[in-house]
């Protein structure tokens, strides 16, 4: 910062700058200058250990030279390209993702792109909403977190992100999540029975409480969105079996079962897909963040084949300008071959405690 001093760039920003798109959790706020590894500098070339990685969108480290060539060689080369055009980039990370995630689940499906995560939820959404006629009730956990748009505050629980803005669609039903430390049921995981299952089959059992058309034996509810271990939330871990449990329910009444692994993906918990860890299948995944270790907001679906092939979700479904953006996408192959190179599955187990048995 040669020509003008913090003090200035802090003045210009209390009378240009708009408050909604950020918190200032110290006054005055801080200004960073440059970052390297798990380290952002101030202007003074002091160091801070950043403990949360940018939200977990930088799990591999800031600066990181295996991704960053990649993407500066894409800048060079071809860096802009309408998305009516192919190029191999996308392609081949959306074929790398598919594959990966069909070793996974054992399951075909296709990637969809986009920018920003709320903006893969949002498509999501829509991906649900063509696949089920038009269904656009769906549950959420309490205490989960899926983006800010108008639609995504509608499945997040916390009503202050929908306070000012009034409600846009359907507001999701809130479950809530199996927080075993502040059990919504005030039991104790070693004699709970798993009580929030429990609850939880409870309002299929008959047609009055709401959700069941026990005569058609059809649901009202077309999708159940899950963090798999809860982020934004308060990072935090359910009991082994609860996803096991739930999505038996799910299946029962033909409830599809969105993972948004779009914090928690990335080998955030030590698999590439956190749901991985509890043995159960998605008939979504949507992912953001560490896609691209933070240098371009790409995001994506990957939907089973039955859901987003061409005859049921086609060309230009949904669209915007940015969604397979070269610099985004060879970003994101340069992430998926890091994955390949680096063992993050084992580094990740020893170095990290989830407790899984929770608290
Ligand atoms: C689980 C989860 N879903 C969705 C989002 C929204 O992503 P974005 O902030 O890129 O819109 C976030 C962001 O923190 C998130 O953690």
């Amino acid at each position: 910062m040669t020509d003008i001093n913090e003090k200035e760039l802090l003045a210009l920003e209390a009378e240009y700058c708009s408050y909604g798109d950020t918190v200032h959790y110290i006054e005055p706020a801080k200004i960073f200058e440059s970052c390297e590894g798990t380290w952002l500098y101030d202007t003074a070339g002091r160091p801070y250990l950043d403990m949360q990685m940018w939200y977990s969108a930088v799990n591999f480290g800031y600066r990181n030279q295996e991704i960053e060539e990649p993407h500066n060689r894409q800048l060079k080369r071809l860096p802009q390209l309408a998305c009516q055009y192919l190029h191999k980039e996308k392609i081949l990370l959306a074929a790398k993702i598919a594959r990966e995630t069909e070793k996974r689940f054992g399951m075909k499906g296709r990637v969809h792109f986009n920018v920003g995560g709320a903006q893969a939820i949002e498509d999501s959404m829509k991906l649900i909403r063509n696949f089920r006629g038009g269904k656009s009730l769906m549950f959420a956990f309490m205490g989960g977190y899926h983006g800010r748009t108008l639609g995504c505050s509608e499945i997040t629980s916390s009503y202050r992100y929908r306070r000012r803005y009034g409600h846009f669609g359907s507001r999701a039903s809130f479950i809530p999540y199996p927080y075993c430390y502040r059990c919504f049921y005030g039991l104790k995981r070693e004699s709970c029975g798993y009580e929030c299952v429990n609850q939880f089959e409870k309002l299929f059992e008959t047609e009055y409480y709401g959700v069941l058309d026990p005569k058609a034996g059809e649901a009202e509810f077309a999708a159940f969105y899950v963090e798999p271990l809860q982020a934004t939330g308060g990072y935090i871990a359910p009991p082994p079996e609860y996803f096991a449990k739930l999505d038996k329910i799910l299946k029962r009444y033909n409830i599809l079962l969105v993972d948004d692994e779009i914090q928690m993906g990335f080998y955030r918990t030590g698999k590439l897909w956190a749901l991985e860890h509890f043995g159960v299948k998605p008939d979504i995944v949507t992912f953001a963040k560490s896609l691209t270790n933070g240098l371009n907001p790409l995001s994506g679906v990957w939907a089973k084949e039955e859901m987003i092939k061409p005859e049921v979700f086609p060309p230009g479904s949904t669209h915007s300008t940015f969604s397979s953006n070269p610099l985004g996408t060879a970003a994101g192959l340069a992430t998926m071959e890091y994955i390949d190179r680096h063992d993050l599955e084992t580094s990740v187990k020893e170095t990290t405690d989830w407790g899984w048995h929770c608290g």
